[in-house]
């Protein structure tokens, strides 16, 4: 009786919002719709983003649960979007907690990371920050220690995928026509300047 009230419980805003127009503007090959939830209707995952968020910010931070549909329909390239490249997130905090309910594989664009690149000490990446003139660097451009260290997120349903995405990190290309569905959290409005000043707070 509980689960059901949680799978019918509200959405924040009942219209769908089509996230493809802003990102892929009139591209139509994947197409990403969300729609939001309080975090409270979803009590296992709201437990596990406190953990997480404790752990990290010194401090329990509530958000909101993206839930993120990714449609793929037609076929789709590795230069069809940039977000299918290595690149970096430039907002704050860039920390994002995925869960995936299904089973992700190689064919249903799984999330990918190079391990050890979110590091602040990491001289390469302090180069590629100072002086590239975009967010995402080709693979041409990828040295072999950093194609070493790439990683792709394939996993078993029901699974939780944390990272920070200051580091390189892609959607991979979807390899047919699928659907991916992922519940996203995310903490860049609840911090502004004066988080900063107020740094104490968060440690
Ligand atoms: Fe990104």
């Amino acid at each position: 009786m509980k689960l059901k009230k949680n799978i019918f419980s509200d959405w924040i805003d009942k219209s769908i919002i089509d996230s493809s127009s802003i990102k892929y503007k009139d591209s139509n090959i994947v197409k990403i719709s969300c729609m939001k939830k309080n975090i409270k209707y979803l009590p296992s995952l709201s437990r596990l983003n406190d953990y997480v968020t404790k752990k990290i910010f010194g401090k329990k931070i509530n958000t909101v649960a993206e839930f993120f549909l990714h449609e793929c329909i037609d076929t789709e390239t590795p230069d069809s979007y940039e977000d299918t490249k290595f690149h970096i997130d430039r907002y704050l905090p860039c920390l994002k907690i995925i869960y995936t309910p299904n089973k992700i594989n190689e064919a249903s664009a799984p999330f990918g990371f190079i391990k050890k690149t979110h590091k602040l000490n990491n001289e390469f990446m302090r180069n590629f920050t100072l002086n590239s003139k975009k967010f995402f660097i080709d693979d041409e451009h990828l040295t072999l220690d950093l194609k070493n260290n790439e990683v792709s997120t394939i996993c078993p349903e029901n699974s939780l995928i944390i990272s920070f995405t200051n580091g390189f990190h892609k959607r991979n290309i979807f390899l047919k026509k699928n659907v991916r569905k992922m519940i996203f959290f995310q903490f860049t409005n609840n911090f502004n300047f004066f988080s900063l000043l107020n740094y104490k707070k968060y440690n």
